[in-house]
């Protein structure tokens, strides 16, 4: 009898349930839930409260459906993995205590997941032999960081954002030109219909040597728009190419010290991850940065914005390991990332 992950994810405003295949090595998506709530475009982000109350709304029939779906009982889960952070201390908890009173009814390991882990492995879902060592440019709402994967579990952390995450400055821009919540898909949108090079917005860090050479930082950037914004007489007829301007600027930074890293490392595969790794603009800079000898590996956009399948994966990994998280196991917004090396 097949036995299966189910992966739970609560971290932020979409309350997902997935279910893998809980043996080792490749793992095929058997079922993915998504309900979005749209709740939150109405009010321009995510409302912890809000989010919290949802979670617990729709927490047991999203697991129930994604069982349903993937044409399987409970007494075939072999192992339950849920977000343990960073995130919402309230959707959060949901999804936790969710999990623990699963696994202690049926007996069921537990393990605990780092939402940005969870990311990392998303890819690994469509290319089962997606392996390190390789370089990974992890970009989402909340982070931005750029890992040395030498093997799954052991992380060298080459640099990060010193103020806003990636995602954040997408969405914060959008806010900027007036454009809805989340700002990423509409930016890229729009950028796709302006004039490159109307605008010239600064590359932050682009150039910044010895331990920052891998480190990023937007929030100069976004401090650029709003100055451009209020300089511009008119809004609709620059709203188009401000948003290239921005998007030009966030991924050559992004792009340009992903493909040094590749080098400096010596590795011939990159993996992006994370909501803004569904930028196909930015796939397509990060591909011509590194060059064709080098695979990229990026996931399809519904596994790349946050999901319960990647935290499947992750949790699969990690339950094969032997790894188990107690009953004491605690939702925290600061969760370090897992397996972090010198
Ligand atoms: O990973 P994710 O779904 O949630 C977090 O863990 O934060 O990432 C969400 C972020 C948002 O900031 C959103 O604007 C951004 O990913 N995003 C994009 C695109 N799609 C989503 N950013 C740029 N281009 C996109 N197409
Ligand atoms: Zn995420």
């Amino acid at each position: 009898m097949a036995e299966f992950v189910l992966g739970i994810e609560t971290s932020s405003h979409q309350p997902p349930g997935a279910v893998l295949p809980g043996h080792p090595g490749p793992s095929t998506l058997q079922s993915l839930v998504i309900l979005s709530q749209d709740v939150h475009q109405i009010f321009g982000g995510v409302v912890p409260e809000l989010a919290s109350r949802a979670h617990l709304r729709t927490i047991g029939p999203v697991v129930d459906r994604s069982l349903a779906e993937a044409g399987i009982g409970l007494d075939q889960v072999r192992g339950i993995a849920a977000t343990a952070g960073p995130g919402l201390i309230g959707p959060l908890l949901v999804g936790l205590t969710y999990a623990k009173t699963l696994a202690w009814k049926r007996e069921l390991p537990l393990v605990g997941v780092h939402h940005l882990e969870g990311h990392l492995f998303a890819p690994t879902l469509e290319q089962p032999d997606l392996s390190p060592p390789f370089v990974a440019l992890l970009v989402s709402g909340g982070h931005t960081m750029l890992l040395e994967v030498r093997a799954w579990g052991r992380y060298r952390l080459l640099g990060q954002t010193r103020d806003d995450a990636a995602g954040e400055a997408f969405d914060k821009v959008a806010a900027l030109l007036g454009l809805g919540y989340p700002g990423g898909p509409v930016i890229e949108r729009l950028a796709g219909e302006g004039r490159p090079g109307r605008f010239r917005l600064p590359r932050p860090m682009l150039d910044a040597e010895g331990a920052d050479r891998f480190a990023f930082s937007f929030s100069g950037l976004k401090t650029a728009v709003l100055r451009a914004v209020q300089l511009s007489d008119n809004l609709e007829r620059d709203r188009a190419d401000l948003a290239r301007a921005f998007q030009d600027a966030a991924i050559e930074v992004l792009a340009v010290k992903t493909a040094r890293a590749v080098e400096e490392c010596g590795v011939d595969t990159v993996v992006l991850g994370g909501g803004v790794a569904c930028n196909q603009a930015l796939v397509e800079s990060v591909r011509r940065s590194v060059g064709p000898s080098v695979r990229l590996a990026v996931a399809a956009p519904r596994l790349n914005t946050d999901n319960a399948a990647m935290i499947a994966a992750a949790g699969a990994w990690r339950l094969a390991q032997g790894e188990r998280s107690g009953w004491d196991l605690e939702a925290r917004d600061d969760l370090p990332f897992p397996g972090l090396v010198k």
